[in-house]
């Protein structure tokens, strides 16, 4: 079974082409290589012993994607990663991150349309909840207001193929709502690489530990939390990979919403915490102001992708330290 994998050379990703041809299906990625490096390619081929057919193209561009499924005959199934995904960045860009983010998924789906490929599995977020007061997120409670334009692309994706499917219900469409993606391949030889300095935690920590950057803000520690730092559900990309075949494979007709999540919170300083003692290392941190639209909390409900995908996370917060520092070590190398 042949898979399309747009975005396929960033970080989640990449390690989704992994288990994809681990679990021997037939990829081809499409990747304009914005925020992406080629050399990730050869890395996959190695991991997988397996050759992959990279088309780098822009999905703006409609020609191309066209010619993407005038060449490739037999894709039967496309999985959609490629967008911009910086939440400061889209809010100071918006009109950036909706142009692209909405007119790649568009074009995907006009394409996708004309040669008759009607399974789309979809790069969602758990920040399309928004602000909804809840803890425990469930994919019952719908979406909420979101926080930035980078979030409300995700929405407005998401409202595109409930639309699509309400017009068309020959569409096999999955919305898989990420939560906090970390870690890396254990091979250290893919993982997250952000472009400048980053705004994430885990990317942070890495330079931190290595010593790229001084010092680690953390963003308050007076939330009414367990230790009064914000608590996520980090979740091993590995895992997060894994979820996407099994979606692909699981998931039933028609249009389905699922949370891929760890189902249980992990705060700030627990992270760190973990981090030092897994990898034997002392972090330079410092409590700072909270961060303008951070929540204190939430976690997934992960109880349906495991009743209907058979999908659940096995790796630990112990194992997302380690794979994160390997892939940094071998960065430096
Ligand atoms: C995690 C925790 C911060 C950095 C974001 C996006 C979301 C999704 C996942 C795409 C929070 C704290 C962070 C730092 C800190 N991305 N923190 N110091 O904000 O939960 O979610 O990434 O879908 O859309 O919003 O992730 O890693 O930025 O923050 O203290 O330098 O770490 O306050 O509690 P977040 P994050």
């Amino acid at each position: 079974m042949k898979i399309l994998v747009t975005g396929g050379l960033g970080f989640i990703g990449s390690h989704t082409v992994v288990e994809l041809l681990n679990s021997n299906y037939d990829v081809i990625i499409a990747d304009n290589l914005y925020n992406s490096k080629e050399e990730v390619l050869e890395k996959l081929e190695k991991i997988a012993g397996k050759k992959i057919k990279l088309y780098k193209y822009d999905l703006k561009d409609k020609s191309k994607v066209d010619k993407i499924f005038e060449t490739e005959k037999d894709i039967e199934a496309v999985i959609h990663f490629a967008g911009y995904k910086a939440v400061g960045e889209s809010v100071k860009k918006p009109l950036m991150y909706y142009s692209n983010n909405l007119i790649s998924t568009t074009n995907l789906l006009e394409v996708m349309q004309k040669y008759n490929v009607r399974k789309f599995i979809f790069s969602s977020s758990a920040t399309v909840y928004g602000d909804n007061g809840e803890i425990k997120y469930v994919e019952t409670m719908g979406r909420g207001e979101t926080t930035s334009p980078y979030g409300t692309t995700k929405a407005m994706i998401e409202k595109i193929l409930e639309d699509l499917y309400f017009s068309d219900n020959s569409w096999n469409i999955t919305l898989l709502r990420y939560f906090n993606p970390v870690g890396a391949h254990e091979s250290g030889l893919i993982g997250e690489e952000p472009n400048g300095i980053p705004n994430n935690l885990m990317p942070y920590v890495m330079k931190v530990a290595s010593g790229k950057l001084e010092t680690l803000s953390i963003f308050g520690n007076d939330y009414p939390t367990i230790d009064g730092t914000g608590v996520r559900d980090y979740i091993h990309v590995v895992d997060l990979a894994k979820g996407h075949v099994k979606a692909l494979q699981n998931a039933p007709d028609g249009l389905n919403t699922y949370n891929l999540g760890s189902g249980k919170g992990v705060s700030v300083l627990e992270l760190i915490t973990t981090f030092e003692k897994v990898n034997n290392i002392k972090l330079n941190y410092k409590i700072v102001d909270r961060r303008p639209g951070d929540l204190p909390e939430y976690f997934a409900d992960a109880t349906k992708a495991l009743k209907e995908l058979n999908w659940k996370t096995e790796k630990t917060i112990e194992d997302i330290c380690r794979d994160s520092w390997n892939y940094e070590k071998n960065l430096e190398k």
